[in-house]
């Protein structure tokens, strides 16, 4: 049979893993990325990559654990290895505090994350203001790199990357067997799925070399998490705004807020403002469809609504889609043969 051609729409984390994982997973087939947007300018670079997943009420915990747990073990090894510097991938460790004593004093990712403790009296001497504390280590992946590092996978697999906007999917019809719809919140207009909603996080990027630990309040509104090159200060989730120009007032409760937590960051420089919309949704769309036009047929996989956390399970989310991949081929090889007879 002639090699399946699978166009995956999307250029952020989502669409190049996939496409990385689908290559490496099918031998036979060719890979294409179809996007509008590449790295510096996805979502996807504006994130800091931190590996603490967000609980999402609408998916199973074991099948959340599991993605994290695929992906946290997936990027240990990358981590483990000469391709770490280049991939973008580091180990951090720092401390997750709260106000409040909190009712689960250990989340369902605890025992995926390295040496995750209680925090000390003494280690809780930093922060005066909060009562309870965890401390664990984890990774981070750094943005730009990991992309630029991802779609070099891609090309040494024989794949290709293509910058072109899409008004509809059918766009591809003609040229492709199989697509696979990574469009982030492209895929609101895109797929007509109204139940993907924007959540805009603004974040500071700094340098501040001496900032070694990540700071994490619980309630995952303020943190600070340093990288390869700089710091990434949040930040802010708000539901249903699009608007992507900084704002000024915003940058400033961040700093003031993160410089509670951290006093010595009152020094840092180059201070640069980034803002994302995460895709967000109830729960990550992973689900083949056939769209059907006249009596023409569209193979179609869904992978997209990774919200807040689409760095902590992109990889065990990939591996779904890609087996979703090898069932549409399936189909694909027994209605070209139904076609023969
Ligand atoms: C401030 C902030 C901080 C974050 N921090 C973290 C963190 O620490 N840890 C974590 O796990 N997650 C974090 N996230 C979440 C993470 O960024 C997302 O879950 C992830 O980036 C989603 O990736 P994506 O590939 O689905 O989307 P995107 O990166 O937005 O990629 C979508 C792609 O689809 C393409 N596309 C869309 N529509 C079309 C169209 N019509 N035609 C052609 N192409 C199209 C775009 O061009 C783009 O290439 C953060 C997000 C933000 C905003
Ligand atoms: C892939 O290639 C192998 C060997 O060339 C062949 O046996 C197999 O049928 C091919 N699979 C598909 C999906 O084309
Ligand atoms: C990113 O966006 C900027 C500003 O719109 C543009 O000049 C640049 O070419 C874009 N980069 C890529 C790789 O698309
Ligand atoms: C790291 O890599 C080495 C050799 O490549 C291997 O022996 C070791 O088990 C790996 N460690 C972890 C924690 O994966
Ligand atoms: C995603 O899928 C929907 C169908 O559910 C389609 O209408 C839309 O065009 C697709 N988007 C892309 C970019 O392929
Ligand atoms: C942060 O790091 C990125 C590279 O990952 C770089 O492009 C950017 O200029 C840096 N910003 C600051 C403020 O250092």
């Amino acid at each position: 049979m002639a090699k399946p051609k699978i166009a995956v729409v999307g250029a952020g984390l989502i669409g190049l893993s996939t496409a990385v994982c689908i290559s490496d997973a099918i031998s036979n087939c060719s890979v294409t990325v179809v996007a509008d947007r590449f790295t510096p300018n996805t979502t996807s670079d504006v994130a800091a990559g931190m590996l603490i997943p967000h609980a999402c009420p609408d998916t199973p915990v074991h099948r959340q654990k599991q993605w994290f747990r695929e992906t946290f073990d997936h990027l240990s090894g990358i981590c483990n290895s000469s391709e770490a510097s280049e991939a973008g991938i580091h180990l951090v460790s720092g401390w997750q505090i709260f106000k409040t004593i909190p009712d689960e004093k250990a989340p369902f990712w605890s025992d995926v994350v390295l040496g995750f403790r209680s925090m000390t009296e003494k280690e809780l001497k930093k922060f005066p203001h909060h009562k309870y504390g965890q401390a664990f280590t984890t990774l981070k992946c750094n943005c730009p790199p990991y992309l630029i590092w991802l779609e070099k996978r891609l090309k040494e697999n024989g794949g290709q990357v293509h910058s072109r906007h899409l008004e509809d999917l059918w766009e591809l019809h003609n040229d492709y067997d199989i697509i696979v719809n990574c469009s982030g919140i492209g895929s609101r207009k895109l797929v007509g799925d109204l139940e993907i909603y924007p959540t805009r996080g603004q974040v500071l990027k700094v340098h501040a070399p001496w900032v070694t630990h990540f700071i994490r309040d619980g309630d995952g509104l303020t943190y600070i998490y340093p990288g390869m090159h700089n710091v990434t200060l949040g930040g802010t989730r708000q539901k249903d705004i699009w608007t992507l120009s900084p704002d000024p007032k915003t940058s400033k409760n961040i700093f003031g807020r993160c410089c509670v937590l951290e006093p010595s960051l009152r020094t840092a420089r180059d201070i640069t403002v980034r803002v994302g919309l995460r895709p967000s949704r109830s729960s990550v769309r992973l689900q083949k469809e056939i769209l059907v036009r006249g009596n023409e047929k569209l193979l179609v996989v869904h992978h997209y609504g990774h919200g807040g956390g689409g760095f902590s399970v992109h990889q065990g989310t990939a591996r779904e889609a890609t087996q979703l991949v090898k069932e549409c081929i399936g189909a694909l090889e027994m209605s070209r043969n139904r076609a023969k007879l």
